[in-house]
């Protein structure tokens, strides 16, 4: 796998996934541009909080043109205020991506981290089409996340994460004329530094950690993103791979009585 000369946006880039992502990155010869709330120690850095429209709008003036690959990294954990998760993880990856898509160079390649938590999102139609609709500001986010109790249970987390796996799906061919691709990773559980607050808020991740031999290393999800935005992997479009040793799998076939 090479990635020689390509320049490559990355999010979330200071810490876990994004930060092993960005190394990869580097090891195969990308230039990285990371863009992060916090410092992440790579040259080519800007800060921004993607919870905030404002701020995405300046640091999508400021990235260069001819960007061959855009990695959705940055998101914050079930326990933050869920009108943030949803602004971070969902209408800030969103307005990030569309905003960047004119300064991407033709066949560039986009990678959204959902998560397993997002593969419920067949139950959730009527509210992510209601979620389209909703503006991105924090009042109308509280509004959203408070009428839908998204505070129970780390709801708006795996809400936020149902939301990328379908729009990733939705705009499989958004960009087909120049060849701009968007696809997703779903991880399960990954030691980070927000594992603990998975564990602590999400219904079911006991129970997961209970059936997982152990949780993946940032290091297990890396190279899937990195090959997903190499010219081999053109044949991957609006997909959803899930990186979860197994789980997914597991729970469909447990769900559907083919264990
Ligand atoms: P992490 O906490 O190590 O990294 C998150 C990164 O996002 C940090 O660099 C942080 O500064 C940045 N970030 C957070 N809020 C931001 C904001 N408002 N503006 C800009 N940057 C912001 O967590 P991890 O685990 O590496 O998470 C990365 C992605 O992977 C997230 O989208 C997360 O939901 C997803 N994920 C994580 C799993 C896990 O078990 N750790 C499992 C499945 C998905």
């Amino acid at each position: 796998m090479s990635l020689s000369g390509r320049k490559v946006v990355v999010t979330g880039a200071a810490s876990g996934i994004g930060q092993a992502t960005a190394m990869r990155l580097v090891d195969e010869g990308a230039s990285v541009i990371a863009v992060d709330v916090r410092p992440t120690g790579l040259t080519r850095e800007h800060r921004a909080d993607l919870s905030d429209p404002e701020q995405i709008d300046r640091v999508v003036a400021e990235l260069p043109d001819g960007i061959h690959g855009l990695c959705n990294v940055a998101g914050m954990p079930p326990s933050a205020p869920p009108w943030a998760v949803l602004a971070v993880n969902a209408k800030g990856l969103q307005r990030l991506t569309e905003l960047l898509v004119p300064k991407l160079a033709d066949g560039a390649s986009i990678v959204n981290v959902a998560s397993s938590a997002g593969m419920g999102w067949p139950n959730s139609v009527d509210l992510l089409e209601e979620f389209d609709e909703i503006p991105f500001q924090r009042s109308a986010l509280e509004e959203f996340a408070t009428r839908h109790a998204l505070q129970e249970g780390g709801r708006s987390y795996s809400f936020s994460k149902e939301f990328v796996v379908t729009w990733t799906m939705r705009k499989r061919w958004k960009w087909r004329e120049r060849g701009i691709r968007m696809n997703a990773v779903s991880p399960g559980p990954v030691e980070t530094p927000i594992l603990p607050d998975f564990l602590a808020t999400l219904e079911r991740a006991s129970r997961v950690m209970e059936i997982m031999d152990r949780p993946a290393r940032p290091e297990d999800i890396a190279p899937v993103i990195a090959f997903l935005l190499t010219d081999e992997a053109a044949w991957f479009r609006g997909c959803n791979l899930a990186i979860d040793g197994g789980l997914t799998s597991h729970l469909l076939m447990e769900a559907h009585g083919l264990d």
